[in-house]
């Protein structure tokens, strides 16, 4: 096979390629200028609609109650702060797993040093899932203010089975935060269905929008003090900051052309249709872990359901480094994937593969098959010792 362009499976770190229409309203949007909620010129106008339509794409997509709850971010890390410091006060207590990202586990640990309480509940050291009932379990030990769980690991993939958590949580009068970096765009979520009370997630990853945008879904009756204070275009005579939503929690100028791109790649998911989206990851990954598990030197980390995952895939061959194994995908065969720790190293505690890591590959909507034979190739030239580094 003869190629053109480089193989890109790190979809997990930002999709890639976006759809067409994102980088045309990218471009639509700087071109014609005004910044939301800055003025009443038909510029700024425009501008502002934008933004209410893409808070509204977001509302049906997730089925929220309400879209002004939806608070754009740079990426999901803003959002996840925004959520745990507006809310988490000295003597509160959290419930979260030994799957999260660094974007959850550094907030916690700073707060932790502040008076927060944190507990860890283990994942299963094979299919990286946690037990409801565990975290269950350790949230009724003390009195807890937060549940916050990863809803997919940027790991090994594995979807945490939160079917009735949030319901359950609700009943006991604890809050319910989902991190849906890997999740938002790949599987379908309805946050009313799953009582869902906060949501963080990337524009960049599975929803297909640019880098620089992302977003914190607030349910309805919760009150978060801001990370940031600042201008909001509206009650500009007071130094105060206002109390509504989504202004709170969005002060200083919003990221126009990336929100057109994001607001475009909505659209491009609504067309699709996020099951038809979830069909092709469903065949990207079983392509991929048959493959491999078919290698000999292969150790595929992660459920054997498929079902179970989303686009992360990650594994180690023996006798090789997965640093080495990344060096010669990216060098001699042009194939794009991530190596090491991929900013969550409680979670290879978990599995076993501290302090190297794995190698991580995600294919996203525009992986083709040819890609994934052409990886796979790889994979089963390096088991037969056939490349060196
Ligand atoms: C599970 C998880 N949470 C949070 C993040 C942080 O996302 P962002 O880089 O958009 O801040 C990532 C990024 O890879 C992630 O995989």
């Amino acid at each position: 096979m003869t190629l053109t362009k480089p193989i890109y499976l790190d979809n997990a770190a930002t999709s890639h390629p976006k759809p067409e229409a994102v980088y045309l309203a990218v471009m639509e949007a700087l071109r014609a200028g005004g910044s939301p909620g800055r003025g009443s010129h038909r510029s700024a106008m425009a501008a502002e609609h934008l933004v209410f339509e893409t808070r509204e794409a977001l509302a049906e997509l997730f089925n929220a109650a309400s879209s002004d709850r939806f608070i754009f971010t740079h990426n999901a890390t803003t959002a996840i702060n925004q959520a745990l410091f507006g809310l988490l006060r000295p003597g509160d207590r959290v419930v979260t797993t030994t799957v999260e990202h660094n974007a959850v586990t550094r907030p916690l640990r700073e707060l932790q040093e502040r008076g927060v309480a944190i507990v860890k509940v283990a994942a299963d050291p094979v299919t990286g899932i946690v037990k409801s009932s565990a975290l269950q379990e350790a949230c009724l030990c003390q009195p807890t203010r937060l549940l916050l769980v990863n809803h997919c690991s940027n790991v090994f993939g594995s979807i945490q089975p939160i079917e009735g958590l949030g319901r359950w949580c609700h009943d006991h009068g604890i809050l319910f935060m989902l991190d849906g970096a890997q999740s938002a765009g790949s599987v379908p979520i309805d946050f009313q269905a799953l009582n869902i009370d906060l949501f963080a997630a990337p524009g960049h990853k599975g929803l297909l929008g640019p880098q620089g945008t992302g977003f914190l879904y607030v349910n309805e009756g919760i009150e978060l003090v801001p990370l940031i204070y600042g201008g909001t275009g509206a009650n500009s005579h007071s130094d105060r900051q206002p109390q509504i939503f989504p202004e709170c929690l969005e002060s200083g100028t919003l990221n126009l052309p990336g929100l057109a791109g994001l607001s475009a790649a909505l659209q491009f998911l609504q067309q699709t249709g996020i099951e038809q989206l979830r069909t092709r990851e469903l065949e990207l990954i079983e392509k991929i872990c048959t493959g491999l598990k078919n290698i000999e030197s292969v150790k595929l980390y992660g459920s054997d359901d498929v079902m179970l995952r989303a686009g992360a895939i990650s594994f180690n061959l023996t006798n090789y480094d997965p640093a080495e194994v990344g060096f010669i995908l990216d060098q001699q065969e042009q194939i794009s994937a991530r190596v090491g720790l991929h900013c969550a190293p409680d979670a290879h505690r978990t599995i076993g593969t501290y302090p190297t890591g794995t190698v991580r590959v995600s294919p996203g909507y525009f992986t083709t098959e040819a890609e994934i034979d052409h990886f796979l190739q790889t994979i089963e030239k390096l088991n037969d010792k056939k490349l060196k580094s």
